[in-house]
């Protein structure tokens, strides 16, 4: 059966103005989040990752930052045209956050007990006592002794901490999950503690995620579905078989060659050559990759590609794609 679609990004335009420039952060980007599913989002630091999924909470300081053009649906109801009221309702209740540091979401004076407590109580029907009482079990749920509520947050080791806020997170059972580089911050041993814990949770709560990750290594455990964002754009996107296997943007074929092989140590990572694309540039008019390229001919120049529907859950940004003598060094399955 075919899954419900429960956050819909209809050509999303994102752009902050400041004193003496103008940055097209997100420039049209189209992304379904279904039921129950978890989908990595990748890219390079400025890609615009972190922008698309503050919008869908319409957490954008209001100044610089402008939606300018675009759909956000959240179970079918349009995030930019919500009251304050039902953007309140929404938050926390249907949709959910977790940044990368946990401090940015801890109150430092309050117990997390509290805070715990504070999330169920505004979404559900019950007392103080019982709410607090909630809270210590949510504490466990995640790892953590329930007579740990009384302390502050200070008093908790980081993991432990995003422990804390992946609970807050979780308390109302929301719909949909954005995770915004999650374990970054964390050691390498606590970072896959806490994603397991994150994937368990989601699956428990029917929750469906979008995890931001700089790392393929995680996505490829812990996602159903890759996107691959590029200046804006998301210019792959498929399962992760399609990506992994059948890769077919350059820009993720650089992505995977600038990864070291643990295995096959005489592998030499290859990092993409060329600049980093300009992010005062919205590149309407030729591809935003072309110059990094190793395929680009001269018509990348003169337009951007349009999305190209490969099977039902493959799609990429590149007019090369289909033409002889194109030919991405990845993947086994080519044909
Ligand atoms: N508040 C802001 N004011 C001005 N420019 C901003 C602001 N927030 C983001 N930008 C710019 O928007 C672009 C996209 O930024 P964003 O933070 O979404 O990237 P990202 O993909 O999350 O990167 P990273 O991997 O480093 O977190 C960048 O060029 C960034 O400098
Ligand atoms: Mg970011």
């Amino acid at each position: 059966m075919e899954k419900k679609t429960v956050l819909q990004i209809k050509d999303l335009h994102v752009r902050f103005d400041t004193d003496d420039s103008r940055v097209y952060a997100v420039n049209g980007v189209n992304l379904d989040l279904r039921e129950q599913e978890t989908i990595g989002l990748v890219g390079e630091t400025g890609a615009g990752k972190t922008t698309t999924v503050l919008s869908v909470l319409r957490l954008l300081a209001s100044n610089p930052g402008a939606i300018t053009e675009g759909e956000i649906l959240v179970n079918g109801k349009n995030v930019l045209k919500m009251s304050d009221s039902e953007l309140e309702a929404m938050r926390g209740n249907e949709v959910a956050m977790v940044f990368q540091d946990p401090m940015t979401s801890l109150n430092p004076v309050m117990t997390v007990g509290d805070q715990i407590a504070e999330a169920i109580e505004i979404h559900e029907k019950v007392s103080k006592a019982q709410a607090f009482k909630l809270a210590k079990k949510m504490l466990e749920t995640v790892g953590i002794p329930g007579y740990r509520a009384g302390d502050y947050p200070h008093q908790f080791s980081g993991g432990m901490k995003q422990r804390v806020v992946i609970a807050i997170a979780i308390a109302c059972h929301p719909k949909i999950l954005l995770a915004d580089e999650p374990t970054t911050a964390l050691d390498v041993t606590i970072q896959a503690q806490v994603l397991d814990l994150m994937k368990k949770m989601a699956e428990e709560f029917k929750t469906a995620m979008i995890l931001i990750t700089h790392d393929l290594g995680i996505v490829a455990e812990t996602c159903e579905r890759v996107a691959v964002m590029y200046a804006g754009r998301i210019v792959e996107i498929g399962t992760l078989e399609d990506v992994f296997n059948r890769t077919a943007h350059p820009y993720t074929e650089g992505l995977f060659n600038s990864l070291p092989d643990l295995s096959d140590r005489s592998h030499e990572p290859k990092p993409i050559k060329g600049l980093v694309p300009d992010p005062t540039d919205s590149y309407s008019d030729r591809c935003a990759f072309a110059n990094r390229c190793p395929y680009a001919v001269e018509q990348c120049w003169q337009k951007h590609p349009e999305e190209i529907i490969l099977s039902d859950t493959h799609m990429v940004m590149c007019d090369r794609y289909q033409e002889k003598g194109f030919h991405i060094e990845r993947g086994t399955e080519h044909e």
